[in-house]
């Protein structure tokens, strides 16, 4: 099995920390090893292959010298010259591999979670390892807790089996706001947690069926592609044709060879300075630290240093966050809002 590391992200949300040069993935928000870095980690116990590297081409050394100090050196580092989400992403590395007649196990896991128990984690990679084995399409589904309308949603097919893996009935990605809270209220919901598991050559059937176009375009472009020894370079003019989607939408929701596994070891996707407070440890009055800061009555805030000292007085549901050459200062409940402060700045930001 070789786990698949998708790292293309901006990571907006976190800025001023993560930036497109820098982006969350390669920041160590919560230890001291970067998302990116406990991605590998924390499949300590599970038997695997040297993992490959989906990234933007900028970030070539520092996702490969990241990985090399935590002793997992990338079989291959795949660097696209800009992004075109993660179905192109997903299907060079399969079709890649494919055209070298391996037709591996591929665990695709995204860059930037946070999982907390380890060996419940492992568990659940043998389980998906299953269904993979057997020709389907494994998703790892988290308990749908809250309308939280950035996730996919996965019901399964035999609603009171919650517990165990199950066939997809419908998975419906990013629905608005009305849809998700009644996703939430039937109970029999899971979050669709962005690791999958599967084999080369059934996503690839899959993505022909559903996505015809994007198979295409990721076969010229592999064509167009330079190869030599643990590089992939992806061709730009050839990648430019490539439809922009994700696998969720390209293939998830309309594959009916998907498969549910259910993970419950405290997954968390960083998506914002609020879901980062929920995560880390919090004084008495909900407020959590990184860095060099003082804090003097306050509630529910995140405060994040990493230049200079931060004080803050009497204050309730922020987010300051302080780097070299940025401070930026939201009312919690505004947090995955910060996407469009960055898009006014544009390439500044
Ligand atoms: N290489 C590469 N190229 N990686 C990419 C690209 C790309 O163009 N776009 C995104 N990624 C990486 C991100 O870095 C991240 O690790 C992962 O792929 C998922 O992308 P996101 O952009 O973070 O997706 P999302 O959060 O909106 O939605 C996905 O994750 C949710 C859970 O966190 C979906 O799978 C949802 O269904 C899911 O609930
Ligand atoms: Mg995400």
């Amino acid at each position: 099995m070789i786990p698949l590391i998708l790292s293309g992200g901006t990571g907006t949300r976190l800025w001023p920390l993560s930036r497109k040069l820098f982006p969350k993935q390669f920041h160590a928000l919560t230890g001291e090893h970067s998302l990116l870095q406990q991605t590998m980690l924390r499949l300590g116990s599970v038997e695997l292959q040297a993992p490959i590297v989906v990234c933007n081409s900028e970030h070539h050394f520092i996702a490969s010298e990241q990985l090399a100090q935590v002793h997992h050196a990338p079989q291959l580092m795949v660097l696209e010259p800009f992004g075109r989400n993660t179905a192109p992403a997903v299907a060079l590395v399969a079709m890649h591999l494919l055209a070298q007649g391996r037709d591996e196990m591929l665990l695709v896991l995204p860059a930037d979670h946070l999982i907390k128990d380890e060996n419940a984690f492992a568990a659940a990679v043998a389980e998906a390892g299953k269904v993979a084995e057997s020709g389907q399409l494994a998703l790892f589904g988290i308990r749908a807790t809250h309308p939280e309308t950035g996730y996919g949603y996965i019901r399964g097919e035999s609603v009171g089996l919650l517990g165990q893996a199950q066939p997809v009935a419908e998975f419906i990605e990013k629905p608005n706001s009305q849809l998700a809270a009644q996703f939430v209220e039937q109970g029999n919901y899971f979050w669709n947690s962005g690791m999958f598991m599967f084999r080369c050559s059934d996503f690839i059937e899959e993505l022909g069926k559903y996505s015809p176009a994007i198979l295409q375009a990721c076969n010229d472009t592999l064509a167009a592609s330079k190869h030599k020894s643990r590089v992939l370079n992806i061709d730009a003019d050839a990648f430019r044709h490539c439809p922009d989607d994700s696998i969720d939408y390209a293939v998830m929701e309309h594959t009916a060879k998907a498969v549910v596994v259910p993970f419950a070891g405290g997954w968390t996707d960083v998506g914002s300075w609020s879901a980062l407070r929920e995560v880390q440890a919090q004084d008495e009055n909900r407020n959590a630290c990184r860095g060099d800061v003082l804090l003097k009555d306050c509630n529910n805030s995140y405060i994040h240093a990493t230049n200079r000292l931060v004080t803050v007085l009497g204050m309730s549901n922020v987010v300051v966050v302080e780097t070299k050459d940025a401070v930026m200062i939201a009312h919690a409940d505004r947090s995955q809002d910060i996407k469009t402060v960055v898009n006014t700045l544009g390439a500044s930001g």
